[in-house]
């Protein structure tokens, strides 16, 4: 006889169906899975054998089968121990098979017969309740799945003795709760900036917007110091962007606790990260820093540092807002819709158009730093703003700047004009940096005046197409923060300026 458990594959961020079959029959005593494993599930043989043994029950001396269909859909990672444990359970009649029926399992078991958390939890819980089944998860991956939905039954069992006990009805398992992390108030606040107004200025336009950043400047300028502080002045996540960032947390396992939070992801990759690292991949294809970064931001330090093909790599993902990895049998699709934070030195030295410094390598220096950064990946920042040292005078008597609470009220507000006008648009972006591009000559059509400077800038600097849609972009994003309707001249003239200061480093490093 054949008995069967629902359990499920990870195809990016959807849990695809799996059936766990397992028949046991008269033939040479042993046990062979089938159905595209793996390793590490090819390996859960041994596991289940020791995990049942230590549960009291041993594996019946005939010929055990265990199919994973659909076969032909690779099946990776360490969460198939429990369903295949449970469906054998329920084979040998350890627990009543039907009580399986209303769930789909998943869980990594350890030779003594406890269950271990594995990644994914959440998307397996939300697929499982679309389907309307339960879910089985270990104890540890409890609290995740909890926020599938408050009627949602689940059962996160510490061993397989629990379950077992749990459906004999000796001892009845609670349902986890689900847990948020406590709002973050240890947030490092712009105040700490002393001068560096303009800098200010246009982190302030980055969040606005949601639009990438470039800072150039010498060391000790504060850099660093400023895009630490962009998390502090970002909007919350909204409930659906939440889910997402979630569950793409989930897959790679980094949903510590099982809580979730509303504080958008800030992520900083050392500039030694791979390819894999960055957009994903690897042996067991997981997440990488943009998928992780997914409606937060990735901040990249040291931006010449990094290897180019990973900078590069980065191109196709800013643009499509998902990053697709392809193998030989299969493809897998993460989310990424980042906002691009990058830093640097002008050159090598540091120090590279400071007043009276001469670098030491001549113009080499500059020019060979800045070609580690293509073209096309400038293309896409849309802001670009040289950091200057901050002087004396400004640490020493420093004027009371603002703190991120006030700056943020003013994104706040910019952010909801936003999200009002793609909502009556019916467009599926919620920032002005996101919007389609065939929208963007609709909603930020300048008046005559902000025209008339547009052309004469698109001429003279030989914007690209790109350009010049990312600067009415930036425009709309200044108007919004002014509360106006039209995008003016003054709008238009201030979101060139981010551009033309990259163009002048480029035009020096010439
Ligand atoms: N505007 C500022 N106000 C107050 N302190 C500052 C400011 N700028 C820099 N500092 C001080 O300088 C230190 C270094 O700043 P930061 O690390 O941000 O520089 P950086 O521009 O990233 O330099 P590098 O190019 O070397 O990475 C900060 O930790 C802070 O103590
Ligand atoms: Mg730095």
């Amino acid at each position: 006889m054949v008995s069967r458990v629902r359990t499920v594959a990870f195809q990016g961020i959807e849990a695809v169906p799996v059936d766990v079959q397992v028949m046991i029959a008269p033939g040479k005593a042993g046990m062979q899975i089938v159905g595209l494993p793996d390793k590490a599930v090819a390996e859960s043989r041994e596991r289940v054998q020791a995990a049942l043994h230590a549960s009291g029950l041993s594996m019946p001396a005939k010929k055990v089968t265990v199919n994973l269909a659909p076969a032909d859909l690779p099946k990776e990672g360490s969460h198939y121990d429990l369903p295949i444990a449970l469906c054998l359970m329920a084979g040998l009649g350890a627990i009543p098979g039907d009580a399986l029926g209303d769930y789909v399992v998943l869980g990594e078991l350890s030779l003594d017969g406890t269950i271990a958390p594995v990644a994914g939890a959440l998307p397996a819980a939300i697929g499982a309740n679309a389907l309307g089944k339960g879910l089985i998860c270990p104890h540890g991956s409890g609290p995740e799945a909890a926020w599938a939905g408050p009627e949602f039954d689940i059962l996160a069992p510490r061993s397989l003795i629990a379950v077992a006990n749990h459906f004999r009805g000796t001892q009845v398992l609670s349902r986890p709760e689900a847990s948020i992390h406590a709002p973050a108030r240890d947030l490092p606040d712009l105040a700490d900036i002393k001068g560096q107004e303009s800098a200010k200025r246009a982190l302030e336009v980055a969040a606005a917007g949601g639009h990438n950043l470039l800072m150039v400047g010498p060391p000790g300028s504060g850099k660093s110091m400023l895009a630490q502080r962009l998390p502090s002045i970002l909007p919350p996540l909204a409930p659906r962007e939440l889910l997402e960032v979630s569950m793409v947390a989930s897959i790679a396992g980094e949903l510590a606790g099982g809580k979730l939070t509303d504080r958008r992801p800030f992520r900083a990759p050392h500039h030694s990260a791979s390819m894999a690292a960055m957009v994903g991949g690897g042996l067991r294809i997981r997440p990488g820093e943009v998928s992780l970064a997914h409606h937060g931001v990735l901040f990249l330090d040291e931006f010449p540092e990094f290897s180019p093909a990973v900078l590069d790599s980065l191109r196709q993902p800013l643009e499509a807002g998902e990053c697709m990895i392809a193998r030989a049998n299969h493809r897998v699709t993460y989310p990424a819709r980042i906002q691009l934070v990058a830093a640097m030195n002008p050159c090598r030295c540091g120090m590279a158009g400071e007043p009276g410094y001469r670098c030491a390598r001549g113009p080499r220096c500059l020019s060979d730093y800045q070609a580690r950064i293509s073209g096309p990946l400038l293309d896409r920042i849309d802001l670009r703003i040289e950091v200057p040292a901050v002087s004396a005078v400004d640490l020493i008597r420093p004027a009371k700047s603002e703190t991120s609470a006030t700056v943020a009220l003013r994104v706040a507000r910019a952010r909801s004009i936003q999200r009002e006008r793609y909502e009556r648009l019916g467009c599926a972006s919620t920032t002005n940096a996101h919007c389609a591009t065939a929208l963007v000559e609709e909603i930020a059509s300048p008046d005559a005046a902000g025209m008339s400077l547009l052309r004469d800038a698109s001429e003279k600097m030989g914007f690209s197409a790109r350009a010049y849609h990312r600067v009415l972009k930036v425009a709309r994003t200044l108007a919004d923060l002014d509360g106006v309707e039209t995008v003016g001249r003054i709008h238009l003239a201030e979101a060139i300026s981010y551009r033309m200061s990259g163009e002048r480093l480029a035009q020096q490093a010439a």
